[in-house]
């Protein structure tokens, strides 16, 4: 392997160290570069720029491979459930008993909302978008918590056992209240015994003296969901959290911040629109040919929603567990929703594409999720916070990267200015 690179620029030679990462990936190392040469390295929206080392999260977009701390996602989508997977994401390990049940543990006991931080939610129009609610309360939890938000990464890292439990599992019963706070329904108290996903389900859906009871098949469904999403490198949302972070910002603060990006169309609300477009097609009675056709205009708005990807130029990994997992999730449920019959043939169609053939645009995860989600009863408005409380362990882990690292320095990109060259003020009486 090489371990040092040349760029010539004129006639003058600038040696670049490489890097190689632990699966073989590699880079050129251009930190030094503006200083040795004025020259900075230009990559619009970082597709192809290395901000960190990292040990979370192996992608290799062009092999479909998906590995948590270098377990393979369909093994772990298979054997673990959410709650573990988010151990092993943030810790760097799967728990033993003890440490598991210690993990769960702490997710319990931090599972419920202070009476004043539920004032809060009830100041929002119940209008409100969800995610704007959710980020607005995750950024409000260091006024609770200041000791666990000093913006001191040293103190900050002593508490972070806490803060990151508080976070994970307040995250879900915030999701809870803002959907029980939309339909005008009483907030519903979590339950110490109930597992995790089971738990969300009761502060969901039960009713006054009706406990809801989850069916096993339902709980599983949405431990999968959540377990797809716990983390996936440096992808826009936890690229802020880092970002945002590096400023010696507190977790909550900087997963708040992530939430919000979470929120655009492009990322995280990808579900929705997914589920809009199905829902569309559904109800012209289309064969999702004009969405086709559409996305196909190349405009950035016609997009076929739920495919392609950023980093995958091959199949997402995630779309091919959550998509087998549709089906025996609806059959175990009885469901027979015309949604999933619309996006499969949606999804023959355009594989059989030239324009998405040649673009390698497959599915990725947010083609399918939100069937499941749909199956299970959460309401579309809610799925991109459902995407939240699943990438929240993602956030953590990154976050613990940035504050645990003693060489680490504030995200900080340059740019090329193309705006008008240095002009004298004109008096507001010469102006044009
Ligand atoms: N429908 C139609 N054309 C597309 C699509 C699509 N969904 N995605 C990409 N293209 C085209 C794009 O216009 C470009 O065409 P051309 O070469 O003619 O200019 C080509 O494919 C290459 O695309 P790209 O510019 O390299 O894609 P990108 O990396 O900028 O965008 C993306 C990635 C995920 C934003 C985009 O594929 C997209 O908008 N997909 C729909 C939204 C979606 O499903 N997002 C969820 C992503 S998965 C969840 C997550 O991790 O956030």
């Amino acid at each position: 392997m090489p371990t040092n690179a040349t760029l010539k620029i004129d006639d003058k030679e600038y040696p670049l160290p490489v890097m190689i990462g632990s699966e073989g990936e590699k880079a050129v190392d251009t930190r030094a570069l503006r200083q040795a040469s004025g020259y900075i390295a230009y990559d619009q929206g970082y597709g192809n720029t290395g901000s960190c080392e990292s040990q979370i999260t192996y992608l290799d977009g062009d092999n479909g491979i998906l590995r948590h701390r270098g377990y393979p996602i369909d093994q772990l989508a298979h054997y673990s459930d959410f709650v573990e997977t988010a151990y092993l994401v943030i810790y760097g390990e799967l728990p033993n008993a003890t440490k598991r049940k210690e993990f769960g543990q702490l997710l319990r006991k931090n599972a419920a909302v202070e009476m004043q931080m539920q004032k809060i939610l009830e100041g929002f129009p119940t209008s409100a978008s969800p995610m704007a609610m959710l980020s607005a309360l995750v950024a409000a939890l260091p006024a609770y918590y200041p000791e666990l938000a000093t913006n001191n990464f040293e103190k900050d890292l002593k508490n972070f056992d806490l803060a990151a439990a508080i976070a994970i599992s307040k995250i879900r019963t915030f999701v809870a209240m803002i959907y029980r706070y939309q339909k005008g329904l009483p907030f519903v108290f979590p339950k110490q015994e109930l597992p995790f996903c089971d738990n969300f389900l009761h502060m969901m859906f039960s009713e006054p003296y009706k406990d809801h009871v989850p069916v096993p098949e339902v709980a599983k469904a949405l431990n999968l969901v959540l377990l797809l999403h716990a983390d996936h490198e440096q992808n826009c949302s936890t690229s802020t959290v880092r970002m945002v972070g590096s400023s010696q910002a507190n977790l909550f603060t900087s997963m708040s911040a992530g939430i919000s990006a979470l929120s655009g169309p492009l990322h995280g609300g990808a579900n929705v629109a997914v589920m809009q477009m199905l829902q569309s097609i559904h109800d012209e009675g289309d064969d999702g040919s004009r969405f086709i056709a559409a996305a196909k205009s190349g405009s950035k708005t016609n997009r076929l929603m739920g495919f392609g990807h950023a980093v995958y130029r091959n199949f997402d990994p995630r779309a091919k567990i959550i998509g087998d997992a549709c089906d025996t999730v609806l059959t175990r449920l009885g469901i027979d929703d015309p949604l999933l019959h619309i996006a499969k043939n949606l999804e023959q169609a355009a594989l059989k594409d030239d324009y998405f053939v040649s673009r390698k645009l497959y599915p990725n995860v947010d083609f399918y999720s939100g069937i499941i989600m749909r199956a299970v009863g959460i309401p579309m408005n809610m799925f991109t916070t459902m995407f939240a409380i699943g990438r929240a362990p993602g956030y953590i882990a990154n976050w613990k990267e940035v504050a645990s690292n003693p060489k680490g320095r504030i995200y900080r990109p340059r740019q090329i200015y193309v705006g008008p060259v240095k002009r004298d003020y004109v008096p507001m009486s010469n102006r044009a």
